[in-house]
């Protein structure tokens, strides 16, 4: 039986190892050929040997906040498979958690630079390619703080409500031309994004708050990568500009009145 992503390619940055590692095995199990990217040779070369036991599968090692590294390796993709249909930008960090006022300005920068600039850099490359060929998906990952305050994640916050604000203003400015942009929100999943982070003295009680959340909330990897199956197959042809979620905000807010009312059950 044929895939719902057989013939395509598609580019998943950060596909080592998370979410993107999720998302490039449900896209090779679907028939794509799938270019995934890091900045580690090793994670890379460690999800490579899995993910060619089921199909085909590129890797090249680049960091996206360059953009010179984000062309070379959109140039390697399409010199290996022809093109690109469908680029996933998941490559993403997060941040000590701590006040604006405390905070490693540098570190700041960096998540701004990987997470918002990277997007950026990777749709800079793959666009003239989808235009000329009138088509492609282009699916941004999404994060906490895009449509809230975060306070003590605020550039990570400020970087993924960028990354909506780019996603619909990308939408607006191909529309017509077969490009699709649209939003991916994968919910909490349990990843070294989110586990292995540290804090400033201030922040150490609000993360050690999250982290009892962390269970609570946390889906697995796979349900972001089935949708994003989805958003890449012929069924969303033509929807762009939106937002997709794993968890809508009543999954969310009902899942959380449960665990409450089971810690009042429990006295
Ligand atoms: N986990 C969550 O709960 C959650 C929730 C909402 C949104 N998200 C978003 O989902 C995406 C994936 O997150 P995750 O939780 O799967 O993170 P993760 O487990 O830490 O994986 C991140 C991936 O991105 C790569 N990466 C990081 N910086 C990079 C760079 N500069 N250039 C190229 N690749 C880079 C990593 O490989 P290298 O380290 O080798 O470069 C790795 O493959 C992120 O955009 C994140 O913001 C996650």
């Amino acid at each position: 039986m044929k895939g719902l992503l057989q013939g395509r390619v598609a580019l998943v940055t950060g596909g080592s190892r998370g979410i993107g590692y999720a998302i490039a095995a449900a896209y090779v199990r679907e028939g794509a050929k799938v270019v995934i990217c890091g900045r580690n040779e090793l994670h890379l070369q460690e999800a490579v040997a899995r993910l060619q036991v089921i199909g085909d599968v590129f890797p090249v090692v680049c960091d996206v906040s360059s953009i010179s590294q984000v062309e070379e390796m959109v140039q390697k993709a399409i010199g290996r498979y022809g093109t690109v249909d469908i680029l996933v930008n998941n490559a993403g960090i997060s941040m000590t958690f701590g006040r604006v006022g405390e905070i490693d300005p540098r570190l700041w920068a960096r998540v701004v630079q990987v997470n918002l600039v990277g997007t950026f850099n990777s749709c800079h490359a793959v666009i003239p390619k989808m235009l000329s060929q009138a088509s492609g998906k282009i699916i941004n990952l999404k994060g906490y703080g895009a449509n809230m305050p975060s306070p003590r994640v605020s550039a990570y916050g400020a970087s993924k409500a960028a990354v909506l604000a780019f996603t619909r203003t990308l939408a607006r400015e191909y529309r017509g031309s077969g490009i699709t942009v649209n939003c991916l929100s994968p919910g909490v999943v349990k990843t070294e994004l989110i586990l292995n982070r540290e804090a400033t003295p201030e922040g150490r009680p609000y993360l050690e708050q999250f982290s009892g959340f962390i269970d609570v909330l946390a889906n697995p990897a796979e349900k972001a990568a089935q949708l994003a199956v989805r958003m890449a197959s012929s069924s969303t042809d033509g929807v762009s500009g939106r937002e997709f979620r794993v968890m809508s905000k009543t999954g969310l807010a009902l899942r959380l009145i449960k665990w409450s009312a089971r810690r009042l059950l429990k006295g």
